[in-house]
């Protein structure tokens, strides 16, 4: 059975081979999806690209869908997956949320001003 580690969220969980990742995320309580995209997205038919995680490991190849549309939003690193699309068929470590902008408190201008 393959091991699914979350790497945001400190969790690693055991998915059957072959499962879906955008499953196994929510039924183990990870969001792969941010803000509005929570409510507003193509429910796992690889449609909409607001399912995007990184994986490093041993997954499917991208589905003709995936491709296409990752190719349309520019993402062409292959580590960059939908996570509605991504087929889990050894060990994995997924980052969600992998483009997410960072606080402006963790900008280096800014880190002087940080309490500790
Ligand atoms: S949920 Fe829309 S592309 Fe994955």
């Amino acid at each position: 059975m393959p091991t699914v580690r979350f790497k945001k969220q400190f969790l690693h969980v055991e998915a059957a081979d072959g499962a879906n990742l955008r499953d196994v995320a929510s039924e183990n309580g990870v969001e792969v999806y941010q803000y509005l995209s929570r409510v507003f997205n193509c429910h796992g038919h690889g449609f909409c690209g607001t399912c995007l995680v990184r994986v490093e490991g041993e997954v499917a190849p991208r589905t003709r869908r995936e491709d296409s549309k990752l190719r349309g939003m520019g993402l062409k690193e292959p580590d960059l997956r939908l996570a509605c699309q991504c087929r889990v068929v050894g060990d994995v470590t997924v980052t969600t949320a992998p483009r997410a902008v960072q606080g402006w408190m963790e900008h280096a201008d800014y880190a002087h001003m940080k309490v500790v």
